[in-house]
């Protein structure tokens, strides 16, 4: 039995899904979605509150804020409920309605920022918005998840470990780009075990965080149109770029299969499939991240007309399935 007084306490961090019988490649995906919070930002959020208060930044007066896609928000929302703080959330309108409803059940203010600024997208508005913000008012108190060191610590501490205690052999990781605290902490931990583990990013086309060239990405999560701070491209192996329309079409096959994942989760399971496609994978032990579940994402990703707006009716139409085969249950 597990018991807890806050929601902040409780994370399922033992979780895989064996993803073979699916996709016909060894990988197993990490479940990060367990939680109260309901993603991976979870642990970074934990991780820069508690900095925040131990270093006496936070006052019974303060008012945090932070720029996020959501999940961030989600997860600063319930933390700031349970620790008696006010929480504004700047987030832009591709953030998920419910998304935005579950921040603002928790007590949350909500900004959406609907247009993106000339140089930086809809990410630069949103940090301008939070910089004049604090600018104006000395109450608040900008956490700030794209250079804050505990964003990657928190994975650095809690996620790799965790990783390397079921997968002893691990020979390559997968992980999705965001503000980089997920892959920045786990590539640090793998790099300085003595044992070489390949580290493998994963981002979306039309993100500029590899260099590549900005475009239009709907999926919140993965991806940035400013180069995140805390990269260090000298921990990273190799990156792979996703088309959404394949993390689309990833969502649905695992969808087909009763796993409802997040978008940023068929990124990383489309990214990771194409590399294992293209190496000689079946000896290798892989392991990819999924950092949220998919029920904030009915009216996007699971809605055929917001598909079809956007990537065209034939997304889904030549999506070739692994047979089912009989399905038996694996428990460890
Ligand atoms: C659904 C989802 N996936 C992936 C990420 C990226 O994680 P990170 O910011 O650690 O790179 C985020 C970050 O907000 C997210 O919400």
């Amino acid at each position: 039995m597990t018991v807890i007084s806050v929601p902040q306490a409780f994370n399922e961090e033992e979780l895989y899904v064996d993803l073979r019988s699916i996709f016909g490649h060894p990988l197993f995906l990490k479940c990060e979605g367990f939680n109260f919070a309901g993603s991976i930002k979870l642990k970074a959020a934990a991780a820069m509150v508690e900095a925040a208060d131990r270093d006496g930044v936070l006052t019974p007066d303060s008012i945090l804020v932070e720029s996020s896609s959501g999940n961030l928000g989600v997860a600063l929302s319930m933390i700031a409920a349970s620790k008696g703080y006010r929480f504004l959330c700047v987030t832009d309108s591709r953030c998920n309605l419910s998304t935005r409803l579950l921040m603002e059940a928790l007590g949350s203010e909500v900004h959406v920022i609907s247009d993106p600024a000339g140089v930086g997208g809809f990410l630069g508005a949103r940090l301008d918005y939070v910089r004049a913000l604090c600018a104006s008012d000395d109450r608040y108190v900008w956490l700030n998840q794209y250079t804050n060191q505990g964003n990657w610590q928190a994975h650095y501490r809690t996620t790799a470990p965790a990783i390397a205690r079921q997968f002893p052999w691990l020979d390559v990781l997968f992980v999705g780009a965001g503000t980089t605290g997920t892959l920045t902490g786990c590539a640090r931990y793998f790099k300085r075990r003595h044992r070489p583990v390949r580290i493998v990013a994963v981002d979306s086309v039309g993100s500029v965080t590899f260099g590549g060239r900005p475009g239009r990405r709907m999926i919140p999560g993965l991806g940035a149109s400013v180069r995140p701070p805390m990269l260090d491209e000298s921990l990273i192996d190799e990156v792979v770029r996703v088309d959404e329309a394949d993390t689309i079409r990833a969502c649905h096959r695992l969808a087909r299969r009763g796993f409802l994942f997040g978008g940023s989760t068929g990124t990383v399971v489309s990214g990771a499939m194409d590399w294992l496609s293209r190496h000689d994978a079946d000896g290798l032990t892989a392991v990819a991240i999924a950092p949220d579940l998919g029920e904030r994402y009915l009216d996007t990703i699971y809605q055929t007309n917001w598909i079809e707006a956007i990537y065209g009716n034939d997304v889904l139409r030549d999506d070739v399935d692994v047979p089912v085969q009989a399905v038996h249950q694996t428990a460890f």
